[in-house]
């Protein structure tokens, strides 16, 4: 597998990561309890900073490429580009939700927690189908001299370096596993 294909499928399963913290939320708020809008808020900025900016460009590069040699796999795939803008303002919509949530502007939560449930059913949705469509048919298509045309248009693009996002998905995966695990350690629990 080329090493341009195998960081976009490593990505996914980052950004996956993500949704479920997203989502757990949602969950807690559908059950009554509080969801915590600032940890909502870092996943949707996560997601501003890394797919939005470094990983939709490169699919971007790809799919053009893609569509330029075989039309009957992109009439099959539909068109990622606008996904891609369509994700993009998705993300903008939810994040200034969130920002007013988190400064205690009256804002409906069922709609808001709903805009979040979609965002997540959404982008799960959308990298689903490049996983089982758009990764298997760029590897179909693409032969070891077409990825290395593909490595370097994407390093001419000097997409910007993800350095804050990376930082960012490091602590809320921090989260993630802490959340899957006792509040208390079980020797340090009450009898
Ligand atoms: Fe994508
Ligand atoms: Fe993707």
């Amino acid at each position: 597998m080329s090493g341009l294909l195998q960081r976009l499928r490593h990505e996914h399963d980052a950004m996956r990561d993500m949704l479920v913290l997203l989502e757990r939320e949602v969950v807690r708020y559908r059950r009554g309890g509080r969801p915590d809008f600032e940890l909502m808020r870092d996943v949707v900025e996560y997601c501003r900073a890394f797919p939005d900016l470094a990983h939709h460009p490169v699919e971007d590069v790809l799919y053009e490429n893609l569509q330029a040699r075989d039309g009957d796999a992109v009439a099959a795939i539909g068109d990622l580009e606008d996904e891609h803008r369509r994700l993009a303002t998705l993300t903008q919509s939810l994040h200034e939700t969130l920002d007013d949530l988190v400064a205690d502007v009256e804002v409906p939560r069922d709609g808001a927690l709903a805009l979040a449930g979609r965002f997540v059913e959404v982008y799960r949705a959308h990298m689903s189908l490049e996983d089982r469509q758009f990764f298997p048919r760029l590897e179909a298509v693409f032969d070891a001299d077409d990825w290395q045309r593909m490595e370097a248009i994407v390093a001419a693009r000097a997409l910007p370096a993800p350095e804050d996002a990376a930082r960012r998905w490091v602590r809320l995966r921090e989260i993630l596993l802490r959340g899957s695990l006792p509040e208390t350690a079980p020797w340090s629990a009450e009898p």
